[in-house]
């Protein structure tokens, strides 16, 4: 158990620990992005969708993984980075290599700026602390009105945009994290670098476009009919 401690916290360890969390996630993501999606099948879909998660008997022990997850993926990240600078006391003026385009300190500060913006998320659309009060919360079958929440939410250009930043900034990050992500798999090879230049963007580019439709959807009136 020890060893085990032991290996986590050197860098290649770390490395391990920050990639798997980050796959983890990467997969919270996808599956997220595509229930979000059920948007565009109307209010019914979403709204039973969201009915069905909020009942899930594992739906707790769901959410404190994906808090230990959250925690140790952004804890292990800024150690790393840390033990990084100071191990490399005058930065590289330029650090070409794939996977390190974007020097370590940006990765931590669009890191924590993505969670601030979790935490307005999580006050905004699961707390429902925060954003327009939607009046009746309840659609007609007694559930709560996602849909209604999430169209009156986008319907407020400052919340719109709020979400396309954070979305950006998601792509930002990501993109620099799934290059590193196959660097720690151990794809370093000259002759993978085009396909993960290529697989990085396009995974970034697939999920992103799928959370930002929704508030470019409803800006355009396309749903919601507003
Ligand atoms: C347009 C983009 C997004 C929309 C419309 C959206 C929508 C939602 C909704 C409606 C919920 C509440 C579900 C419920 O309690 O019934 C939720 C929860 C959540 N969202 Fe998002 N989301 C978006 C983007 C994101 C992003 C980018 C992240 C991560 C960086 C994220 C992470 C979460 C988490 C962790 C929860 C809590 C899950 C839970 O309560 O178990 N979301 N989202």
């Amino acid at each position: 158990m020890n060893r085990l401690v032991r290996l986590f916290r050197t860098s290649i360890g770390s490395k391990l620990v920050v990639a798997a969390s980050g796959t983890l996630l990467l997969g919270f993501l996808f599956v997220h992005a595509g229930g979000n999606l059920l948007i565009l099948k109307g209010p019914d879909a979403l709204n039973g969708y969201a009915d069905w998660m909020q009942g899930h008997p594992l739906l707790w022990g769901f959410r404190l993984g994906l808090l230990a997850l959250f925690a140790v993926h952004v804890l292990t990240a800024i150690r790393l980075a840390r033990a990084n600078r100071a191990a490399r006391p005058t930065p590289y003026r330029r650090i070409a290599r794939l996977g390190a385009r974007l020097p370590g300190r940006l990765m931590v500060f669009s890191g924590l700026l993505l969670l601030a913006f979790l935490i307005f998320h999580l006050l905004h659309l699961t707390v429902r602390a925060v954003g327009p009060e939607v009046q009746p919360l309840l659609d007609g079958a007694g559930r709560v009105d996602v849909y209604g929440m999430i169209v009156a939410s986008f319907s407020e250009p400052l919340t719109a945009a709020v979400y396309l930043l954070a979305m950006g900034l998601l792509g930002l990050h990501l993109v620099h994290a799934i290059e590193g992500l196959f660097q720690t798999l151990g794809f370093n090879h000259e002759s993978y670098q085009g396909l993960i230049r290529l697989l990085a963007p396009a995974l970034t580019l697939l999920l992103v476009s799928g959370f930002a439709a929704i508030p470019l959807l409803v800006i355009s009136g396309a749903l919601g009919g507003g």
